[in-house]
């Protein structure tokens, strides 16, 4: 599946990196008997459902069904790819790894860090002008913003000047080619096939990653200068080193706060004011609503993240959207609302830094926040509107899988809206209780639940062939006994026919195949399930009968397939021959013996 390195290559990585060593850089383990426990680094919980199986070299989550390779949990953990997390392994176990054959890899990395130069040296030209006599009005716009010398040089902030090409002037005569320094966002082709530069007339925000490296920036527009025209920010355009969604403004220097909060803000100014006061550990998503990524770097990070956003984008779509990410890759979200619909930047230069500690100390969790807002969307001074309150209200406490936490919402969230606890109660039970049966089954259901089971027939077999494949892993000694029936076995699925052939292929030329090899090569989600299917079902007493049985079925299902595939043939009698009626029905009933003698 991945033909980047070498299968042996990519084993060589896999077992110099035990599992339990590389996981407990992340996760607190516990032994239990021969595994480890904790808590999953994958999901929200409390209590530890994650497991690390070092006879297996993998690890499983009961809780959320994440599972592989060690391979599979830097992927998850670190949010990289599959190559990416074998070039982080193979450093790890200080393995060397051949640079780039042919596939682009090095050029890409060489071009990425090309753009990175480009971008330090434009960081430095609006540095300097900033500083320059031209750069005055741009100074004093920070000063009387409250910038203080140092945190202008510590966030590297610069100006653009009113000139059309100044920085892509500069930059060519610094030997970089028109070509690269298009590349890099910093200029915009003109219709005579000349260059402009994109930020003019700024003040320059450097963005960067999580290593200081500059990737891309953000201008701002100067009040004084300022044309209606013209948004107020201006941003680099996505480039090979920067995409919006991947990156937090100011991670670089907020990951070292030492604190286990992150608090993200919305704008460059409101990083800037706060850390300028010393609450370092804020980052600032610049105006997108959360993604996933940036989720898990937020995750990395810290265990608590306080959202404070503008009232008015806080309670918008995308932004709950964003909010609810990064309560499902297990987030402990918390939001953060600023008084008289100031932003971080206003209140903390008007009420100082304790009083915005104090705000963070009060921030309030993900469900009381949209409890407030569906207060204030609904009407509850008519019975009508206190119905429909309760309802939406108990919809979200449905959502809370512990009991201990639910009650404790219930309790605060029925004082605080003025509902009775009780009325909480029957609507959350009401709305748990499976829906009921009692329902007229008409043609169309009839019809629509055969399609289910068949799905569900389908799946049950695919099931079985991962467990086929994962039992011959586990015991590659089965694979001797079995080889001619699996000789004619077919398999479903694009997927598991892929895996089948490499599987068998690698018995058939006795070169055997573990559990944790066989992981190495299944994308992430697939290699969930196979884990699971590794860990809770391969436990057989007897692995030989386990795959004789499978065997079976795989052939069962394969004959009534055929067997539907013939009666719906004969069932059209008028396009077939007599001679070919005649023949299905001889299959037909070889079939059905077969069937019998399974
Ligand atoms: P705001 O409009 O709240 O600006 O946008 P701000 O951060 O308070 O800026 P100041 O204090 O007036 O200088 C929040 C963030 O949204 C992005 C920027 O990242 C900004 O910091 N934004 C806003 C844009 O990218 N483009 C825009 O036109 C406006
Ligand atoms: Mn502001």
């Amino acid at each position: 599946m991945y033909n980047y390195y070498s299968d042996e290559l990519i084993e060589e990585v896999r077992i110099n990196n035990d599992i339990a060593d590389v996981v407990s850089e992340y996760v607190k383990l516990e032994k239990k008997g021969k595994d480890f426990f904790g808590l999953c680094p994958f999901h929200k919980e409390k209590t530890p459902s994650f497991c690390v199986v070092p006879g297996k070299q993998i690890f499983y989550c009961f809780g959320c069904g994440k599972g592989g390779n060690v391979i599979h949990f830097i992927m998850n953990a670190e949010n990289l790819d599959f190559i990416e997390a074998i070039k982080l392994l193979a450093e790890r176990a200080r393995i060397q790894l051949p640079e780039g054959d042919g596939s682009g890899e090095q050029e890409k990395a060489a071009l990425k860090r090309e753009i990175i130069s480009i971008n330090t040296e434009a960081a430095r030209f609006y540095y300097n002008n900033l500083n320059s006599r031209q750069g005055e009005i741009a100074l004093r716009y920070l000063r009387d913003r409250g910038l203080s010398e140092q945190t202008i040089r510590r966030f590297g902030i610069g100006y653009s000047t009113d000139e059309w090409d100044l920085l892509f002037k500069y930059l060519v005569d610094k030997g970089f080619s028109e070509e690269l320094i298009l590349k890099s966002g910093l200029v915009i082709p003109n219709k005579k096939g000349g260059y402009y530069d994109r930020f003019r007339e700024r003040v320059i925000f450097p963005i960067f990653d999580i290593r200081g490296n500059v990737i891309a920036f953000g201008g701002r527009i100067i009040s004084r200068t300022a044309d209606k025209s013209q948004p107020k920010y201006v941003n680099s355009p996505e480039t090979p080193v920067y995409s919006k969604g991947k990156n937090l403004y100011a991670l670089n220097l907020a990951k070292n706060s030492g604190q286990n909060k992150l608090l993200v803000v919305e704008g460059y100014m409101d990083v800037i004011s706060l850390h300028q006061c010393g609450i370092i550990n804020t980052v600032a998503s610049l105006g997108t609503a959360l993604t996933e990524s940036q989720g898990r770097m937020l995750k990395k990070y810290a265990q608590e993240i306080i959202i404070s956003y503008d009232a008015d984008t806080a309670g918008q779509a995308a932004t709950l959207r964003g909010l609810d990410i990064l309560n499902d890759i297990g987030c402990n979200v918390k939001v953060l609302r600023i008084p008289e619909g100031k932003d971080p930047d206003e209140f903390v230069r008007k009420n100082g830094p304790k009083a915005m500690q104090e705000l963070i100390e009060n921030s309030i969790t993900l469900l009381e926040y949209k409890a407030g807002i569906l207060k204030n969307s609904i009407d509850t001074g008519t019975t009508e509107g206190k119905i429909n309150f309760l309802n939406k209200l108990s919809d979200l406490l449905v959502k809370v899988d512990n009991n201990i936490e639910r009650e404790v919402y219930i309790k605060k969230l029925a004082k605080e809206f003025d509902v009775n606890e009780e009325a909480i109660y029957s609507e959350i039970y009401r709305k748990m209780r499976p829906r009921s049966s009692f329902r007229k089954v008409t043609a169309a259901d009839a019809k629509k639940e055969s399609k289910k089971t068949e799905k569900v027939e389908d799946s049950g077999i695919r099931h079985d062939e991962r467990m086929l494949l994962a039992l011959l892993c586990t015991d590659n000694s089965v694979y001797k006994k079995v080889r001619d029936k699996l000789a004619g076995l077919e398999f479903t699925g694009d997927e598991n026919r892929k895996i089948a052939q490499i599987v068998l292929a690698r018995l058939e030329d006795n070169r055997g195949l573990v559990a944790g090899e066989l992981l190495n090569l299944l994308e992430p989600g697939i290699a969930d399930e196979f884990t699971r299917i590794i860990q809770q079902e391969c436990n057989c007493e007897d692995n030989y009968k386990a795959v004789l049985d499978i065997i079976k079925r795989m052939e069962a299902f394969r004959l009534s397939k055929r067997q539907q595939q013939i009666l719906q043939l004969l069932g059209n009698k008028s396009h077939l021959t007599e001679g070919d009626v005649e023949k299905l029905k001889q299959e037909l009933n070889s079939i059905l013996l077969r069937k019998k003698s399974l």
